[in-house]
């Protein structure tokens, strides 16, 4: 008999959306045992014996995980930013701030709301993403797209040029916020909005490195955040109930003078 193909599965990354293939028991020394055996040994045995209700649902817990990384991934970025495109105003002609942008996903749907008269700054401090976003910007000739190189210190954003602020999955990776938070200040109009988006430390993800020891793991604790940000002069604008993937969102105002 002809040894079965390696079934590839996947998992969302917490942390974004890449894909981390894995293969069936056997395939590979570093597979998932957990993950469902989509060709047992007893489908040489007939359908009969094959198809009982614990292979049946075996199957259809296969198909799920399957199924899972693509529509979950797609479904909570544009999810997230029709919640934003509201809670921050989003209108034709709004100035927005993208804060360590990734692979662009939520950037594009800001620029696409923002529409010609508006402009998206995308920031990022890792090299490979900033050569990607240029390169997304360019392919999809997203003229009101700039990309800027941020640092731990600062945005690099021209003073009061937003009209508001988001960043998702990014504060918890800030190793100077006691600077970069008044730079995030600075880079608001008046009365400008600020999202962040993050999430409490979860087990199983690797050690941020340089950050405040007080983040108790690859997290930040939601009280941390605000006690930070409102430290540089932020208010609390509201905290949105039911925020995907079992992240948190606050809505920091910049308060008028
Ligand atoms: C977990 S990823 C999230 C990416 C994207 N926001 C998303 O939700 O898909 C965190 C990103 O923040 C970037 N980052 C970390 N510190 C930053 C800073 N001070 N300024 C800009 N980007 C930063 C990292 O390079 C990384 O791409």
């Amino acid at each position: 008999m002809e040894a079965p193909r390696a079934e590839e599965a996947a998992a969302l990354s917490p942390d974004g959306w890449h894909i981390r293939p894995c293969f069936r028991k056997g395939s590979d020394p570093s597979s998932d045992s957990h993950l469902p055996d989509p060709f047992p040994a007893g489908i040489m045995g007939g359908v009969g014996s094959f198809l009982n209700p614990k292979r049946i649902l075996q199957l259809g817990l296969g198909i799920l995980i399957l199924a899972r990384p693509t529509c979950c991934a797609e479904d909570t970025y544009e999810a997230e930013a029709n919640r934003l495109a509201t809670l921050l105003n989003w209108q034709t002609g709004s100035v927005v701030a993208d804060i360590g942008a990734g692979e662009g996903q939520m950037a594009l749907l800001a620029s696409s709301r923002v529409g010609a008269a508006g402009h998206v700054y995308a920031t990022e401090v890792d090299p490979k993403k900033l050569a990607a976003l240029g390169k997304l910007a360019r392919e999809k000739m997203r003229v009101n797209l700039t990309v800027v190189q941020g640092a731990q210190d600062t945005t690099n954003l021209p003073r009061e040029c937003c009209d508001s602020i988001f960043m998702r999955r990014v504060y918890h990776h800030f190793t100077d916020p006691a600077k970069i938070d008044p730079s995030l200040f600075q880079s608001l109009k008046p009365s400008g909005l600020l999202a962040v988006i993050d999430f409490p430390p979860r087990s199983g993800l690797p050690e941020v490195v340089g950050v405040p020891e007080n983040r108790g793991g690859h997290g930040i604790p939601k009280n941390i955040l605000i006690n930070e940000l409102t430290s540089a002069g932020f208010v609390v604008e509201s905290v949105p109930k039911d925020w995907p993937s079992e992240d948190y969102c606050v809505i920091f105002r910049k308060p008028a003078p």
